[in-house]
């Protein structure tokens, strides 16, 4: 696929079905993310690989415990609904931003947005491969009963959940958008 062609037609899939991934096209995602951009050569991100149905089902309990301990009489419908969020696409991955603090030249938002570069190159190599792909967080990525499940430490941000897995969905008619919208000039005129 052309990279500009990729660039302007990757999209989402929200819907996502087996087969899981090929071990190479899970390399292939990985290797994409690693090429984020980086100052200092930080490597200021983690990625956590969830797949099988007993890592997602674990992750899946994890996304109900965080329920459970803000809402205790959580009926058991709901929570079973919150469970299977994680069982939505065969492959998760969690990118987490691994801050180093303390850093004088590469303050933590630098860090946080190379975790981000990172988990967009995963969209785009995932969509390279003609999987589907979908960044997403929830109402559970920022609670802290998630955070200690995946065993983040206190520097890490959970920038979101990738999940990954075959397109069952229908795409979207991209309307490209006018770019005098959001493209201005310097100074103005
Ligand atoms: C940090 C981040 C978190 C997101 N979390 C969610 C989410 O929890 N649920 C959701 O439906 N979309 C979420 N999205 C948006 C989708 O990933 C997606 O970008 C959006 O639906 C637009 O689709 P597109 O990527 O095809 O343009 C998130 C995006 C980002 C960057």
């Amino acid at each position: 696929m052309n990279a500009l062609t990729l660039l302007f037609e990757r999209q989402s899939m929200g819907k996502l079905a087996w087969p899981e991934p090929t071990a190479a096209q899970i390399e292939t995602l990985y290797r994409a993310a690693l090429r984020a951009p980086d100052h200092g050569a930080l490597t200021p991100w983690r990625l956590i690989e969830i797949r099988g149905e007993n890592a997602l089902g674990q992750l899946g309990d994890l996304l109900a415990e965080a329920e459970r301990a803000d809402t205790p009489d959580v009926d058991a419908r709901r929570s079973e609904a919150t469970r299977a969020k994680a069982l939505r696409a065969p492959l998760v991955i969690a990118v987490v931003a691994a801050i180093k603090p303390g850093q004088p030249k590469i303050p933590n938002s630098e860090q946080l947005l190379s975790a981000g570069c990172a988990a967009h190159a995963i969209l785009l190599a995932a969509h390279a491969q003609h999987l589907g792909a979908m960044w997403r967080t929830g109402p559970y990525a920022y609670h802290s009963v998630v955070h200690k499940g995946l065993g983040l430490g206190e520097h890490d941000v959970l920038v979101g959940f990738v999940y990954v897995g075959q397109p069952a969905g229908r795409t979207r008619d991209l309307t490209p958008r006018p770019l005098e919208d959001f493209v201005e000039s310097w100074p103005s005129a």
